[in-house]
């Protein structure tokens, strides 16, 4: 097949950020969704219904002209966040999730939960007002080695919270193992799951053997290749729990290529055209559209888009770096060939 056309996509979890990254890496994901889940973990976090109002302006600002892209936004759950804020945010159009991140888990999370059970009441709240969880599923303690962080996570917490809540709407977000496949599949029609371009198209020998590779580092790490195969038949099966998601999280370059190296692989640059990419490696084309278009609205309780997105066979070399006002952002699979390209 030379050309695939395809309900307008939505990314169901993207990092912006804010100034002049946003104005970067907005029109990308402009350019390939309609809609796109915006996370909060900006410093400071989006905490507040008005915080979260602001921040989606500044991204309607940065839009290109005539621009239909729609951001959805979530608010950052902390320890502090109130039954109230809850509430205001079920109420409000434009916040479509709560995300929680354990304190310490990823970038900017210092001002996540330190302890899930202190959540309750606001599980209850958000079960009540049918508003969804958003969960970045890993453990931070200091024994649990970092490759077994998501697996610890679904044993010790989220089968608990499965059970005590069982009306929540809860994303697990950017799963990364066999586990999470399975509990996701066991699970109610309630539990669903984004999963990313890069923990689709590499094993962890792709960033830790031949060198260190920084831009593949994200987190939860990409692991083994039984995971990626796992997560690579969860996608293409056309089961409607697993969706799009690309966890594009852009980083100037030099916080990236440095002793201390953040986490996060941007994604944007080409996102829809890895995924198709990647489905049609895997002989499933015909499970893009659901994967990419209409499980995550479904799953949202959202209209699917009425409009669509041609996408065509052509090579194109995905640029070495993207400048992002005195910074450059690497993106992923830099200087490589990309096989498919958005119309
Ligand atoms: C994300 C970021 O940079 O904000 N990084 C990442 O590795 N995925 C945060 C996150 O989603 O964990
Ligand atoms: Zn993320």
């Amino acid at each position: 097949m030379n050309k695939i056309t395809i309900t307008t996509p939505d990314d169901w979890h993207v990092h912006v950020r804010s100034g002049q990254l946003l104005r970067t890496v907005i029109t990308h994901t402009a350019k390939r969704f309609k809609r796109a889940i915006i996370m909060p973990n900006l410093n400071p976090p989006i905490t507040t219904v008005t915080q979260a109002l602001h921040y989606r302006n500044e991204i309607l600002h940065a839009l290109p002209e005539n621009s239909a892209f729609n951001p959805l936004m979530t608010l950052y759950l902390t320890d502090t966040t109130s039954a109230e804020e809850i509430h205001n945010a079920a109420d409000c159009e434009h916040i479509k999730g709560f995300k929680l991140y354990p304190s310490g888990a990823t970038t900017n999370s210092q001002s996540g939960i330190s302890q899930l059970e202190k959540t309750y009441p606001l599980l209850d709240a958000m079960q009540k007002h049918s508003i969804p969880l958003l969960i970045h599923g890993e453990v931070t303690d200091n024994d649990i080695d970092i490759f077994d962080r998501e697996k610890i996570f679904i044993d010790r917490h989220l089968a608990t919270l499965t059970q005590k809540f069982p009306n929540l709407r809860i994303i697990l977000e950017h799963i990364t193992t066999q586990e999470a496949v399975h509990f996701i599949q066991e699970q109610s029609s309630q539990i669903a799951a984004t999963i990313t371009p890069q923990h689709l198209m590499f094993n962890r020998n792709v960033f830790l053997v031949g060198g260190i590779k920084p831009h593949y580092y994200c987190l939860p790490v990409i692991k083994r290749e039984t995971h990626r195969q796992a997560l690579l038949a969860a996608a293409t099966s056309g089961n409607p729990k697993f969706f799009l998601g690309t966890d594009s999280a852009p980083h100037p370059q030099y916080r990236k290529e440095s002793n201390c190296g953040c986490a996060g692989c941007f994604s944007a640059h080409a996102a829809i055209e890895f995924y198709t990419e990647i489905f049609e490696q895997a002989g499933a084309l015909n499970k893009l559209e659901g994967f990419a278009s209409h499980f995550g609205a479904d799953f949202y309780q959202l209209p699917r888009n009425q409009s669509t997105l041609c996408l065509v066979k052509e090579n194109w070399t995905i640029p070495a770096t993207y400048p992002a006002g005195n910074d450059e952002i690497i993106p992923l699979n830099a200087g490589e060939e990309c096989t498919w390209k958005v119309l």
